[in-house]
């Protein structure tokens, strides 16, 4: 066991630093100069994805976090519709299929049975196909669907799903770069893109730098009972990821939103108490992201932002604090941003003595529905 974590204390911090590496690793062989490379999935892909007019992604956890930043990034890119629906939902509703509708299964593990049974109610709703991305070669869900991307995260111990989360993303970064070159991306977008995508293992890198001024913060979370994270666009399903590793592995309350829905419900419960972590890349929203944060502000909540370069945030030092996060481009700023929100987690866990690798009722694979 201690020869296997090596220099790390636990298995998720290994984990976390693993990232580079597993994201090179998803990369590898798969993305030329100017775009996907051929057949990366499969023969019949190519055929496939070409006609796909929309897609269904399910999946749980984690991984339908993933799927969500997925839904933001196949919209834009190539303008297909795509629902995206926890799996234990999906399999027992009456779902409308439009005409060449792809589904989509993203599974860690390919054995969680909500998934699995939600990939075989496929066969009698009449989709056009079916692509499972996995991490387990031998999984059920990869013996199972019409076309397979595996991520190549390698074996993921910690149950907290980290390196398995940001290899997803990876993937589907592909798939969405793939669809977009079918269905009418302009070829210098998508040369921009492809060089985001692999520089993604060094910018992953350079936000791992982060560590210390994390775990320097996540003194502020140790004796809170509740932590409220806010996102926009791409990284609203950021938020939700990083509120589920501090509920995963902290046992502390959180919660995240969509920024501009903070008005409508969360704000009643931001006083001195209740922490507000917000991912604030410098994108076309940050105007609107600062001024959601005024809100909190003027509420005397206490603001903790993980910033692009150059937001002009500014947070009362005895009221939070603003770190800044290395972006490494628009696109790929949901897998970057990932990185810190995890380290917080993890910190946070650490100082307060929980069993971080294990955490209390929760299995790395829940193979009963
Ligand atoms: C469990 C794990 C989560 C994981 C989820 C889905 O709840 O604790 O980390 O995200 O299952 O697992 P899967 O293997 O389908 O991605």
């Amino acid at each position: 066991d201690a020869v296997e974590r090596g220099e790390y204390r636990h298995y998720m911090q290994k984990e976390i630093f693993e990232q580079p590496r597993a994201v090179a690793d998803t990369l590898e062989g798969r993305l030329g100069e100017d775009g996907v490379l051929p057949n990366i999935f499969g023969v019949e892909g190519e055929d496939l994805l070409t006609r796909v007019q929309g897609l269904h992604i399910v999946a749980c956890g984690t991984s339908y976090h993933a799927g969500m930043v997925a839904k933001y990034w196949i919209e834009s890119l190539a303008h297909l519709p795509v629902s995206v629906e926890v799996a234990s939902e999906y399999r027992y509703r009456d779902v409308v299929v439009p005409d060449d509708t792809l589904f989509v299964a993203i599974s860690q593990s390919g054995e969680t049975a909500d998934t699995l049974s939600a990939l075989r109610e496929t066969t009698r709703r009449g989709y056009l196909g079916t692509l499972g991305i996995c991490n387990v070669p031998e999984s059920s869900l990869v013996r199972e669907a019409d076309l397979k991307l595996m991520t190549r995260a390698g074996p993921e111990i910690g149950v907290a799903s980290t390196k398995a989360f940001t290899t997803q993303l990876t993937a589907l970064a592909l798939l969405a770069l793939e669809l977009g070159r079918m269905h009418g991306l302009d070829a210098a977008r998508q040369r921009s893109l492809v060089a985001e995508l692999a520089h993604l293992p060094m910018a992953i890198e350079d936000a791992l730098k982060c560590e210390p001024a994390i775990a320097a913060l996540a003194e502020h979370f140790v004796h809170r009972q509740h932590a409220l994270f806010l996102g926009r666009g791409a990284q609203y399903p950021v938020a939700l990821e990083g509120a589920l590793k501090l509920k995963e592995i902290s046992y502390i309350h959180a919660e995240a939103y969509p920024a501009g829905e903070l008005k409508h419900g969360p704000l009643a419960l931001v006083d001195e108490e209740m922490p507000v972590i917000a991912v604030a890349p410098n994108n076309a929203m940050l105007d609107k992201l600062k001024s959601n944060l005024q809100e909190v502000r003027a509420r005397g909540g206490e603001l903790y932002v993980l910033a692009g370069r150059d937001t002009g945030m500014e947070v009362d030092p005895s009221r939070g604090e603003v770190i800044e996060v290395p972006l490494g481009g628009h696109f790929v700023a949901p897998v970057v941003f990932t990185v810190p929100l995890q380290l917080l987690a993890y910190h946070v866990a650490v100082l307060r003595g929980t069993d971080v690798d294990q955490p209390r009722n929760l299995a790395k694979s829940v193979t009963v529905e």
